[in-house]
């Protein structure tokens, strides 16, 4: 069974430290990010397994096409899509090319990497994948004082597709895991001049080690932060608490005479 690991954003952060645990794991390893430079540093530390670097734009269709051509053609038993951009803002004042560049790198990027990886692992019998999403995929309910400026940060969208993903894909070989990491000490707050240097934050190794355990414990939804996993549970019964109330009469609340 081949061992290759296809990890986008891998030049930092969390896609780094995926990329080394996988090597020290004896993956070979596709490695996706923009930073060529830090690409070919991360290959020359690692002489040990294969690493062949992919320097794309994900704000791009032709970048996730040369990615998702890959996806489609490499015998990949683990697909990790983590690259990702913040961009907060109010959406009213997001710049239409930062807006663009949040739902290709977080929506379009994923779903069309996922959809070109799926057909060969289920060919092959057996792989992963992993969509990093995060805890604001909870967030919709928060009044804005608590989570301002979040609204075409999408973690939603990769959040359902992937649960929906698993259920479609299940009995075929194909896992499918979300990832929901809170706050995390990478670059990313800090490549958009947000200083959380004084918030408490998890390490990236730390988000890795509970997206590998949870793999072992067939979650679907992993929340590296959440201690009590019933309170995960809780949000999915009600989802489907909610999805299974729906009749085709008109709800009470609605009728206006
Ligand atoms: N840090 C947090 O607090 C946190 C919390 C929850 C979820 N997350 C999610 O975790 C994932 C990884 O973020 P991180 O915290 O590790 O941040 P990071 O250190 O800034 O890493 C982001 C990665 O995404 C890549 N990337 C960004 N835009 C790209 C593009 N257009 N094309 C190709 N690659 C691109 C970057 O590579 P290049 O710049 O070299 O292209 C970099 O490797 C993101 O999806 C983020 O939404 C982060």
């Amino acid at each position: 069974m081949s061992r290759l690991a296809l990890v986008t954003g891998a030049t930092s952060g969390i896609g780094k430290a995926f990329a080394e645990r996988l090597a020290a794991q004896g993956h070979d390893l596709v490695l996706v990010g923009r930073r060529k430079d830090r690409l070919e540093e991360f290959a020359a530390a690692h002489p040990e397994v294969t690493v062949r670097t992919l320097a794309a734009d994900l704000s791009t269709d032709e970048g996730i096409d040369e990615v998702a051509q890959v996806c489609a053609t490499e015998p990949l038993s683990l697909l990790v899509d983590n690259a990702g951009v913040a961009h907060y803002m109010p959406l009213a004042e997001l710049p239409a090319d930062k807006a663009r560049e949040l739902a290709h790198v977080e929506v379009v990027a994923p779903t069309m990497l996922t959809r070109a990886a799926v057909s060969g692992i289920q060919d092959r019998g057996e792989g992963t994948i992993v969509n990093v999403a995060g805890m604001s995929a909870f967030s919709g309910p928060a009044p804005s004082s608590v989570m301002p400026r979040r609204a075409v940060y999408a973690g939603r969208l990769a959040f359902a597709m992937s649960q929906t993903l698993s259920a479609e894909l299940e009995g075929t070989g194909v896992r499918v895991q979300v990832l929901c990491p809170g706050v995390v000490a990478t670059e990313f707050h800090e490549r958009q001049a947000m200083d959380l240097s004084a918030v408490p934050r998890m390490s990236a190794d730390e988000v890795v080690t509970a997206s590998l355990r949870g793999l072992e414990l067939g979650e679907v939804v992993v929340a590296p932060g959440v201690e009590d996993a019933r309170l995960l549970d809780a949000v999915f019964a009600a989802d489907l608490a909610a999805f299974g109330a729906q009749s085709p009469k008109l709800a009470t609340r609605y009728r206006t005479s």
